[in-house]
């Protein structure tokens, strides 16, 4: 019997209507389109404006797409993983009641965090469970309602987050095809960067958290972009190397979408150009966990069986890493 390798075999997205444009951001602060396009790449973002629907609104939509892109039976989800930094609730899990929305009926569920990396470190995990043999469909989805915790009066994050959501199907493959490799790392050092102070339990909620606004995401920019920097080109160039890929052998970066200038960084430290780099954040922005699948989800049709796919994330933490993996499908 061939060796068992974990295969993504398909993959579904979803983003809210309302689009908020770099021109709805200069009402809000003191930015400009210039200025973000130049320092970003982003030119708008999606955000969830209904009340009382959080994460798992997107998470269930983007779940449900794959279902009817790939004709899939729900009853035959094993679990469900939801890759996520802004759960609807800090308990209960919301990956638990996606998995009931989406009649995963016998699945088990649960969340994962690891912030912008949330949807990488997730698919190690999901490649691991079907690789010992023991679950046969990994639905694992990206999810985050950015802006329940984004501070629209801060022009350094305000003008980087969107909300979305994507999702992808690991199955058992014994052509070789799926996850190959993987080099994942953290650093504790990142926890004074990147970070929400209040609403743990080192400072639980109270009058005067929500009065200081520490409840929103604050970011030393220019330092957590030097770690991105150095943390994406090294991993990736480094999971090349060790699995004897050359720029010509790889055939797509899907690279965290956080800056288009340290995608762009990480793309020329491995001298890939730019036709095989897939890019969307110009269209959503940062959406944490749903970087990754938002990508697989809008380039599926260019993506074709036996592809060598380089996958590379950073987040706060920090987290960061990289994934090698060889494309299953052809779109039909
Ligand atoms: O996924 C992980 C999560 N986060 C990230 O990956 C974010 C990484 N960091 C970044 O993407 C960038 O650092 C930012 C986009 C946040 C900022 O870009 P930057 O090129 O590092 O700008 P900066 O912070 O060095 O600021 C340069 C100038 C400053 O003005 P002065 O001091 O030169 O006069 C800022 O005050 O730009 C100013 N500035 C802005 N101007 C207009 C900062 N933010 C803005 C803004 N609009 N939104």
């Amino acid at each position: 019997m061939n060796k068992i390798t974990a295969a993504i075999t398909a993959v579904g997205s979803y983003v809210p209507d309302f689009v908020m444009s770099n021109k709805v951001l200069e009402t809000l602060v003191d930015t400009n389109d210039e200025w973000i396009t130049s320092r970003t790449g982003i030119k708008e973002r999606r955000i969830l404006k209904e009340e009382g629907q959080g994460t798992s609104y997107l998470a269930i939509k983007a779940a449900q797409n794959l279902i009817e892109r790939a004709n899939i039976d729900p009853n035959e989800i094993d679990m469900v993983i939801l890759a996520t930094t802004t759960p609807d609730m800090p308990v209960a899990a919301t990956g638990v009641y996606v998995a009931s929305q989406i009649g995963a009926t016998n699945a088990f569920a649960y969340d994962l965090q690891a912030a912008c990396s949330s949807f990488l470190f997730g698919m190690s995990t999901a490649a691991a469970h079907i690789q010992s043999g023991r679950y046969k469909k990994i639905l694992l989805i990206g999810a985050d309602k950015m802006s329940s915790i984004i501070d629209y009066t801060d022009r350094s994050t305000c003008i980087i987050f969107g909300d979305g959501a994507g999702a992808v199907l690991f199955e058992p493959n014994e052509e070789g095809l799926g996850l190959q490799d993987e080099f994942l790392r953290s650093d504790g050092v990142g926890r004074d960067f990147l970070k929400i102070e209040a609403g743990g339990s080192i400072m639980p909620p109270s009058e005067e958290t929500v009065k200081s606004r520490k409840h929103f995401v604050q970011q030393d920019g220019k330092t957590v972009f030097k770690y991105a920097v150095s943390g994406m080109a090294d991993v990736s160039e480094k999971i090349m190397q060790r699995n004897n890929l050359t720029k010509e052998d790889v055939n797509w970066l899907v690279a965290h979408q956080a800056n288009r200038r340290i995608i762009d960084a990480t793309a020329n430290r491995i001298g890939l150009e730019q036709e095989k780099v897939l890019v969307n954040i110009h269209r959503y922005g940062n959406t944490t966990s749903a970087t990754l699948p938002l990508l697989l989800s809008d380039f599926e049709s260019q993506l074709k069986k036996g592809d060598n796919l380089i996958f590379a994330a950073f987040g706060g933490g920090f987290t960061w890493g990289a994934i090698y993996l060889k494309w299953a499908y052809n779109k039909q």
